[in-house]
C-alpha cells in the first residue's frame, strides 16, 4: 500500500462573509471549532502529517489548534491559494515524495468516507493532480472545469469566465491530491496576473497538464458536504446536519431520543444504552452519561458526569459535577462546579450545590444552598438550608457528619462542623461546631405578649 497523503488545510483567509470578528474556521460546530472538523475527517483517512497554513487570526488559530498536533506555516499576506501553497514550500521539500491532500478549512462537514475513493483513486492511478468536481445546479461562484483536449484541463474562476464558460455546469470544489514533486516544480510558473492579482492554485491545473503530468478531475455528487461553510446561514444548516448524524449515532448504539429535533448534544458528549432523553435537553462538553438514565426536559448538562440510574427532573443545570449512579437531581436543581453526588444522593427543587461533596443517600430536597461543603452519609438537609461559606474576602468550609439532621431554615456559618449524627434545631444559625449526637437549637426563644393585638386595635379607635 502507498504511503499515505500529507494534508495541507488553507485556513489563513478572514472568511469576510460571516461578518464576525472572529476568523471563520473557528467558530464551533457542536463544541468543536469548524478546523477542528476537518483535521478530524482528515485523520480519520488515516493521514498523520498535518500541516496547517494561517494568516489571519494566526495566533488565535495556533492557540486553539495547539494540542491538535500539527505544522504551522504562516502566510502573512493572502496573495491566493497557490500563495498560501508556496508558503509551506519549505516542509514540502523534504516530503517530495509524497503526495499531497489540500483542502480548505471550512468543510466541516465532509465525511472520511467521501474522500477516501479520491486517495484511492490518485493513488491507484498515479496521477500527478487529482482534483475534485461535481456537476452543479448553480454552480455560481466555483471555478469552472474545460476539458481543453482530451486528458488536458483547464480552470476558469468565475469572474474571469465568458458567458459561455458560465454555463459549465462542472465545478472546481476545491479539494486536490497532489503528487508534491510535481507541485514543487510547477509551483514557480504559476503567476497573478487575473483580476484578482492573486496566485491562483488552480492554475497549477493547466500547468501539469501542459507539462504532461497526469491530471484527472474525480467527480463527486454534489451535496453540502463538498460546499463550504460561507456565511452564518450555511452554519446553521452545517450544524444542523451534524446534529442528525450524532443523534443517529446515538440512537442506533441504544440511546432513547424523545423529540430529536429539539435537543443538542455536543460532538464529544457520550451517553450509554437505555437512558432517554426528554424534548429540549442540551448536553455539552466532554459529559458523560451512564446507562438507564431519564434526563427530563429543559435541563442543561455541562462537562460532568453521570452514573447508571440517574434521573434527572425538568430544568436543572448541571455543570462541572458528578453524579454517582442513581441519584436524582430537580426539578430546578443548580449544581455547579466540584460537585460530587454520591450513591443515591437526593437533590431537590431550588437548591443549589458547589465545591459539594455530598454523601450517599443524602438529600436537600427545597431551597437550599450548600457551598464548600462536604456532607456525609443519610444527611437530611432542611428546606431552606444555607451554608454561609464567604466572609467577603474569603470561602470557608463547612462539613455535616454521617445522619446529621438539619432542621429547615438552618444558616450554617462556616468555618462549622456539625458532627455525627446531630440534631440542629429549625431556624438555627450554626457558628459554633456542633458536638455528635447533641441537639443545637441556635435561635431567640419566642416570646409572647397576651392581648397585645386587641389592646392595639383600642388605640387605634
Ligand atoms: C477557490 C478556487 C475555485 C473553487 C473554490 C471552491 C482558486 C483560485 N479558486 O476559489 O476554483 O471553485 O475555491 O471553494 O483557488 N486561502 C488562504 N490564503 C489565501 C487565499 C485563500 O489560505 O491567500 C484559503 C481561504 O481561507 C479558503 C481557501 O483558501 O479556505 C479558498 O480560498 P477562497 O479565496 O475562498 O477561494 P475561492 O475564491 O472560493
Ligand atoms: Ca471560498
Amino acid at each position: 500500500m502507498k504511503q499515505r497523503p500529507v494534508a495541507l488545510i488553507l485556513a489563513a483567509g478572514k472568511g469576510t462573509r460571516f461578518k464576525s470578528r472572529l476568523i471563520k474556521i473557528l467558530h464551533p460546530l457542536l463544541g468543536r471549532a469548524m478546523i477542528s472538523h476537518v483535521l478530524a475527517m482528515v485523520r480519520s483517512l488515516g493521514i498523520k502529517d498535518i500541516i496547517v497554513v494561517v494568516g489571519y487570526q494566526k495566533n488565535r488559530v495556533m492557540e486553539a489548534l495547539k494540542e491538535e498536533n500539527v505544522q504551522f506555516v504562516i502566510q502573512e499576506e493572502q496573495l491566493g491559494t497557490a500563495h498560501a501553497v508556496m508558503a509551506a514550500r519549505a516542509q514540502l521539500e523534504s516530503l517530495a515524495h509524497r503526495d499531497l491532500l489540500i483542502i480548505n478549512g471550512d468543510l466541516p462537514i465532509l465525511r472520511a468516507e467521501s474522500l477516501q475513493p479520491l486517495i484511492d483513486y490518485h493513488q491507484r492511478e498515479e496521477n500527478a493532480l487529482t482534483f475534485v468536481t461535481s456537476i452543479m445546479d448553480n454552480p455560481y461562484g466555483f471555478g469552472r472545469v474545460v476539458e481543453v483536449s482530451s486528458g488536458k484541463y483547464r480552470v476558469i474562476e468565475e469572474r474571469e469566465a465568458s458567458p459561455e464558460e458560465k454555463k459549465i455546469k462542472q465545478a472546481n470544489v476545491g479539494i486536490y491530491v497532489f503528487r508534491i514533486k510535481d507541485l514543487l516544480e510547477a509551483l514557480p510558473q504559476v503567476k497573478n496576473d487575473n483580476s484578482k492579482g492573486e496566485y491562483y492554485l488552480t492554475d497549477l491545473i493547466e500547468i501539469l497538464s501542459f507539462r504532461g503530468k497526469k491530471v484527472r478531475p474525480f467527480a463527486l455528487p454534489e451535496s453540502e458536504e463538498i460546499v463550504g461553510v460561507n456565511d452564518r446561514f450555511e452554519l446553521a444548516q452545517a450544524i444542523r446536519l451534524l446534529q442528525e448524524r450524532k443523534n443517529r449515532s446515538l440512537c442506533l448504539k441504544g440511546v432513547t431520543l424523545l423529540d430529536p429535533g429539539s435537543i443538542w448534544v455536543e460532538m464529544e458528549v457520550e451517553i450509554e444504552p437505555d437512558t432517554v432523553i426528554w424534548p429540549g435537553v442540551i448536553l455539552t462538553g466532554r459529559t458523560k452519561i451512564g446507562s438507564g438514565c431519564q434526563i427530563e426536559s429543559f435541563s442543561v448538562i455541562r462537562d460532568s458526569i453521570l452514573g447508571d440510574n440517574v434521573h434527572i427532573l425538568p430544568s436543572s443545570v448541571i455543570e462541572g459535577s458528578y453524579l454517582e449512579n442513581d441519584t436524582r437531581v430537580g426539578p430546578f436543581s443548580h449544581l455547579r462546579p466540584g460537585t460530587r453526588l454520591h450513591r443515591g444522593a437526593r437533590v431537590g427543587n431550588f437548591v443549589e450545590m458547589k465545591k459539594t461533596d455530598f454523601g450517599p443517600e443524602s438529600k436537600a430536597l427545597h431551597l437550599s444552598y450548600l457551598g464548600d461543603s462536604k456532607v456525609g452519609q443519610r444527611v437530611n438537609i432542611g428546606a431552606g438550608t444555607i451554608t454561609c461559606n464567604y466572609d467577603g474576602l474569603k470561602k470557608h468550609e463547612t462539613v455535616i457528619e454521617d445522619e446529621v439532621f438539619v432542621g429547615s431554615g438552618t444558616q450554617l456559618v462556616a468555618p462549622v462542623k456539625v458532627g455525627q449524627g446531630a440534631y440542629i434545631g429549625a431556624g438555627s444559625t450554626i457558628t459554633k461546631n456542633v458536638s455528635p449526637e447533641a441537639l443545637a437549637v441556635a435561635r431567640s426563644r419566642q416570646i409572647e405578649k397576651k392581648g397585645w393585638a386587641k389592646r392595639r386595635k383600642k388605640k387605634k379607635d
